[in-house]
């Protein structure tokens, strides 16, 4: 059989595509499972080592070629066979289908909109960060209890560097190198090894908040935060439970109240009508002492948000895992829209 490689080649050269049944036969003929390559493939597996050097590279060659011209005419295919050939260059062209911006894409832009109204601007920061900006300088000192919550993963050049657990680094960044009044979000992807269940993971999105300027009171932050929801979910109905964040004194959580209107709600909300949706708080004057900010002239509110979460509520998404399967079926339910 391998006598016949040149004869084969020659006849793959000369092929010049057809109608698509006449070139699905030639695909059928040299590609298929049992076509003429894969016979070639398999006697030239059961040659001796010393012949095998002859017929290695023009049986690849070959293989290629075929490739290449299904490849080619397989692309310039009219759509009725019978009397589009690949020849017809007046034949429609293909729809094409458009892209869609990811879901996570969506809600940050929309989150950053929304904050934009009043005045808020956007803030980057590194990702691979260091321990005084993701910690230390927020009021997380060496040891600290809390840092346990945040299973940081730490870069093996060195123990000072590790890859951000949150946002809140960029308060400290930016603070550092502005005077206040500061407005600004910080929306960006943050690290966490929790390997604990196939359900978390250990990349995921947060925008953080932070507001610093004369005067700024636990009011204006909840009122901030108000306008928020109602933008952002038609709902303006929100609570403010205590809580604890080492870089916020006092710290709360904040509930939506999505309602109990439909048995997802129920669901949703475990039968409470009331949803988690960030945390926040007063700056901690120490923190703004960290970055030389007068604690005394200056106060400001932070809050920080888990995208994921606020995407899964707006679009009633039920795994988080699949923002990161990019299944363009899942991708594609979300438009075309830039
Ligand atoms: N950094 C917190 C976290 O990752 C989120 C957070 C809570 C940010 C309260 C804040 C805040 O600015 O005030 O869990």
């Amino acid at each position: 059989m391998l006598e016949n490689l040149q004869q084969y080649q020659e006849e793959v050269n000369n092929f010049n595509g057809g109608t698509a049944s006449e070139v699905e036969e030639f695909r059928i003929k040299f590609l298929g499972k049992k076509g003429i390559i894969n016979d070639l493939f398999f006697a030239f597996k059961a040659l001796p080592g010393d012949q095998k050097k002859a017929y290695g590279q023009p049986l690849n060659i070959l293989k290629k070629a075929a490739e290449d011209k299904v490849e080619s005419f397989q692309n310039t295919q009219g759509i009725d066979e019978n009397n589009a050939s690949f020849e017809d260059l007046t034949r429609p062209g293909y729809a094409k289908s458009k892209g869609s911006i990811h879901p996570i894409s969506l809600v940050r832009n929309e989150i950053c909109d929304i904050f934009s109204k009043f005045g808020f601007s956007i803030a980057f920061g590194p990702e691979v960060e260091d321990d005084w900006h993701n910690f230390t300088a927020l009021n997380l000192p060496k040891y600290h209890p809390a840092r346990d919550m945040q299973d940081t993963f730490f870069l093996d050049v060195s123990p000072e560097r590790l890859l951000r657990t949150h946002t809140s680094s960029v308060q400290i960044r930016h603070m550092e190198n502005a005077k206040p009044p500061l407005r600004f979000l910080a929306p960006g992807r943050v690290f966490r090894n929790e390997a604990i269940s196939a359900r978390s993971h250990c990349l995921f999105h947060q925008v953080e908040g932070l507001y610093v300027d004369e005067n700024v009171s636990f009011a204006d932050l909840k009122q901030t935060i108000q306008y928020f929801t109602e933008s952002l979910f038609g709902k303006s109905k929100i609570r403010m439970r205590p809580s604890y964040f080492p870089f916020t004194e006092p710290s709360a959580e904040v509930d939506v109240y999505w309602g109990l209107e439909t048995e997802t709600d129920y669901r949703i909300t475990k039968g409470t009508g009331w949803l988690e949706i960030m945390g926040c708080g007063m700056v901690d004057p120490s923190v703004l002492e960290n970055v030389g900010i007068d604690s005394d002239q200056y106060s400001g509110f932070a809050f920080g948000m888990g995208i994921e979460r606020i995407a899964m509520l707006l679009y009633q998404i039920g795994d988080i895992r699949m923002f990161f399967e990019n299944d363009i079926r899942f991708l594609q339910q979300f438009g075309a829209q830039y």
